[in-house]
């Protein structure tokens, strides 16, 4: 029996060879799973190979796409081994209709796989014309200070069976639908944030098996949000308009093919019902008693109702949704119910996360509960909101009474890790509370883990930050009156955000955006720019307009999305250009590095305080730079050369006007020193000493870091490109004031806005600008993967094509290993430290290859899974460079080992 088994498991593993072919997965349309709201005309696919083999790869592939029973279009056999983004090319695509695809592919040897599985997408509404659905707002008058949610209501009957329906649905305001009295799909805030004069997404639902042969009801609640609600925190309401409405669209089609169309109109009704009031900032007020039970059914009697109104607003501006909604995520149960010394009740869910809480209660009728939120204790232990500034986060919940009911919020949310609970009737506990994070559903694609526990808090730390701040757009904080979309912020930290999570359409989106609120090229300070001002270029802020396109071409090799913004990213460029005299950004307000450290005495005349012009020429020069890169790779060679040369020139004058003779700058502080170097600001002679002037900066502050929001993101990048990494890894390491592991000691569970949002004697800083969960300063964590695990794409290799796997080792680190989804597949780099001998273990793709640069002394002391890589042959040994041995390799599965010089402080542990 057991030989048998052998020599069936022999054969198994000998057929697997001779006949192992590509295996295809994860078929993607616009990088999403059979997605239904596509409105690009050329839409892009991607697949995932897999292959037991090392080096697979892809030589050619075929695509085929039906509608129903007609072929749109057939690749035929396409030499290539593109399996990311390819352009849909065939008949013209329809407004709502549903494609299939699939496709083969030729291995590296000409073998052909078999068919995919197939994939699906559908087309969204294409011209704004078919939208037959009016504009509808309630027929009543408002309350106009509390402003309770309305809601819509329409009955109707569907005669036959039905085949399918989708409902195209959007609102001035949020809106969350209903049918049959049950909730259409798993979104919230929809239809999400966008500028919305210009943009308003609607979303699309498939909702057959929501409907029924007879009579049937849809029913929406809106919410003010961020259209009409307060927002910005001078306070002002109605930005985008006073009418909150509704538009919606219902396609079904019979199973006889016929269809019909069910549309927002004069027939609909409104009325208000439980929800009374309802702020992003403020928070919701439910009343149960309101609740119109039954509502949004066929039997529900809406006699008492009103009429609506229909409203001639716009429908040119809709556009279907191309990133991901917002859905709930994580839930988190009480870790600890308290009172404080002040004798509040407080829950602590252990994490400062961006949702709401559950409530789930039993009481009296007209028993009210009012939720507060919180993200940190005072030094006594008290609840503390003064850093939420004016907003109110506050849930209010009046009981119906008698049955348990279930409260939570829908149009508002809290950045939050404690609530404070008033007027719960019986005994708070953990059963009855349950906190539920939201955020935009980007598939988690990063790992980072290594020897240091506080490090891996930080990893955990920057990987809230990002969830709490991806509302669909990238935030400052999502606590306080503000939750805006800071342009600052989000440039510092694309990169790193596209590790942790797939951030292509979320940035694909937003940067649309960047470019609807563009004034003259000029980049608001928020997108939404909601602040009424005109937009002013701000160095470091305004660069997201090219910083942001250039790290998603990078990170996803999206090339589209470059060409999209490109000519974003050039209004920007002349927009400074045209300020400039002779090639010097020198003019107009900054904010500089922001929030960097000020010690409190600084008798010396040291000081962390960068000139403003000084960093705003660094980025000039860097973004005309990164606008030459995207010209290069979209072959507008004419801009490509005129870019560079501007750069050339705006270099020169930044060494005219901010360096000396001798290389110093005029600012010698560490962001001064770290944007020069960082984006090559110096000439190649003057890069060394510069570096040298950086690292003793950094040790005259006792190894520790003074930069801002423009300095910390490069910092440790500039430290280990120069030579420095035993620096970068101390400041990384560094568990004291001001440094990434001081919020991680002081029990952060985010990424503080400040360095000592919490100071050492356990007081705040000021409450006017202190946020417990603001990612800036998370930016590390693009260092952390791309050099401290290695991981990295090279540019004639974007999105992981060619991947780069370069770690340095460094400090008291034993091991740090990262992995990465990328379109192609999983990549993953880890190193360990065992005595004298170091171990690597990577994955490469099929499809891409790895130029690895291994830690050894000599070539001959590594093996591969311990054979000699000299006698391996899959593994191309490209020789010495530098301290490493480098190695071209192709997919597959790698364990190296090689002796390695440990230093001392490695080996304690
Ligand atoms: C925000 C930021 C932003 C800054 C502008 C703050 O209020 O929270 O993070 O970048 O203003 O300097």
């Amino acid at each position: 029996m057991y030989t048998r088994s052998l020599w069936l498991l022999a054969f198994m593993l000998l057929s697997a060879g001779s006949f192992a072919q590509l295996r295809i997965s994860r078929l993607l349309t616009e990088q999403l799973h059979n997605p239904i709201a596509v409105a690009s005309t050329q839409p892009r696919f991607s697949w995932q190979l897999e292959s037991a083999s090392r080096n697979a790869g892809q030589s050619a592939y075929e695509i085929v796409v039906t509608e129903g029973k007609n072929t749109v279009w057939k690749s035929g056999r396409v030499n290539s081994d593109q399996s990311v983004m390819v352009p849909y090319q065939g008949e013209t695509l329809k407004s709502r209709k549903k494609y299939n695809w699939k496709l083969r592919v030729w291995d590296e040897k000409g073998k052909a796989s078999g068919w995919s599985a197939p994939a699906s997408f559908e087309m969204a509404l294409l011209d704004a014309a078919e939208w037959k659905a009016k504009w509808i707002t309630p027929g009543y008058t408002e309350d106009s200070v509390m402003r309770p949610s309305p809601l819509f209501l329409k009955k109707f009957d569907l005669s036959k069976k039905i085949a399918s329906a989708r409902l195209y649905i959007t609102s001035h305001g949020l809106y969350e639908a209903m049918l049959n009295g049950q909730r259409v799909g798993d979104d919230y805030l929809t239809p999400g944030w966008t500028a919305y004069r210009k943009r308003l997404q609607y979303q699309v639902y498939d909702v057959t098996g929501m409907l029924q042969r007879g009579s049937n009801a849809i029913g929406v609640t809106l919410g003010s949000g961020w259209y009409r609600g307060a927002i910005g925190w001078v306070g002002g309401f109605n930005f985008y308009g006073k009418d909150i409405a509704l538009l919606a669209q219902m396609h079904i089609t019979y199973a006889d093919g016929t269809e019909t169309v069910i549309v927002s109109d004069e027939s609909w009704k409104s009325s208000t019902g439980k929800i009374r009031y309802s702020e992003i900032y403020h928070g919701e007020t439910i009343d149960a008693r309101l609740d119109k039970a039954g509502w949004s059914t066929a039997s529900y009697n809406d006699a008492g109702w009103s009429p609506v109104v229909v409203k001639d607003f716009s429908k040119s501006v809709l556009i279907s949704t191309v990133n991901e909604t917002v859905k709930k995520q994580e839930r988190f149960k009480p870790i600890k119910i308290f009172t404080t010394p002040e004798g509040d009740k407080v829950i602590d869910f252990g994490q400062n996360l961006v949702g709401w809480v559950v409530v789930k209660v039993k009481g009296k009728t007209g028993d009210s509960i009012i939720l507060s939120h919180a993200e940190v204790l005072d030094k006594k232990g008290n609840f503390y909101t003064a850093n939420m500034r004016s907003a109110k986060v506050k849930n209010t919940y009046v009981l119906k009474g008698g049955e348990e009911e279930i409260f939570e919020p829908h149009f508002t949310w809290q950045g939050f890790r404690y609530a404070k609970i008033e007027g719960y009737p019986g005994e708070i506990t953990a059963d009855n509370f349950e906190a539920v994070a939201l955020y935009s559903d980007m598939e988690p694609t990063g790992t980072f883990t290594s020897s240091n526990a506080l490090v891996n808090q930080l990893q955990h730390n920057i990987e809230w930050g990002q969830r709490g701040n991806f509302l669909d757009v990238p935030t400052d904080c999502p606590q306080r009156d503000e939750r805006l979309g800071w342009t600052g912020d989000a440039q510092a930290f694309a990169r790193t955000a596209s590790f942790n999570m797939n951030v292509n359409n979320f940035f694909a989106k937003w940067l649309r955006d960047v470019e609807a609120d563009q004034d003259s090229g000029k980049v608001p300070f928020v997108v939404p720019n909601v602040l009424g001002k005109n937009a002013v270029n701000s160095a470091g802020w305004a660069d997201v307009a090219t910083i942001a396109p250039w790290d998603m071409y990078l990170a996803y090799g999206d090339k589209r999305l470059l060409e999209t913004q490109y000519q974003s990213m050039k209004d920007y460029v002349e927009s400074i250009r045209r300020v400039a005299k002779n090639d010097l950004w020198n003019t107009g307000f900054h904010f500089g590095d922001w929030l960097f450290y000020r010690p409190n005495d600084d008798n010396d005349g040291r000081a962390a305080v960068t000139d403003k012009y000084l960093i705003a020429q660094c980025f000039y020069a860097h973004s005309v730079q990164l606008l030459a890169n995207a010209a290069k790779v979209l072959g507008r060679q004419e801009d490509a050369g005129n870019y560079t040369a501007l750069s050339d020139r705006i270099k020169a004058a930044f060494l005219n006007e901010y360096m000396t003779s001798n290389g110093r700058l005029v600012s010698g502080t560490q962001t001064a020193y770290v944007l020069a170097l960082h984006f090559d600001m110096l000439p190649e002679n003057l890069r060394a000493q510069a570096a040298k002037r950086l690292a003793e900066n950094v040790e005259s502050y006792g190894t520790h870091l003074t930069t801002g929001f423009l300095g910390t993101p490069y910092l440790c990048h500039v430290l280990s490109r120069f030579g420095y990494a035993d620096i970068a890894y101390k400041l990384l390491q560094q568990e004291t004031y001001p440094s990434w592991l001081y919020p991680v000691k002081m029990g952060a569970t985010t990424i503080w806005e400040r360095w000592d949002g919490i100071k050492p004697d356990s007081t705040f800083q000021t409450p006017s600008m202190n946020s417990y969960n603001h990612y800036a300063y998370g930016a590390i964590g693009d260092w952390m993967y791309r050099v401290m695990a290695g991981l990295d794409t090279y540019e004639d290799g974007v999105g992981y094509k060619h991947i780069r796997i370069k770690p340095v080792i460094g400090g008291d680190f034993t091991h740090a290993e990262a992995s990465l989804k990328t379109y192609y597949g999983l990549v993953k780099s880890g190193w360990k430290l065992e005595g004298n001998k170091l171990l690597m273990n990577l994955t490469i793709p099929v499809n891409t290859r790895a130029t690895v640069y291994i830690p050894a002394e000599q070539a001959d002391s590594i093996r591969e899974n311990g054979v000699l890589i000299s006698g391996v042959k899959d593994i191309k040994l490209a020789g010495r460079n530098g301290d490493y041995i480098q190695l071209e390799l192709g997919a597959g599965e790698y364990h190296f080992s090689a002796d390695r010089k440990v230093p001392v402080a490695a080996v304690k542990n």
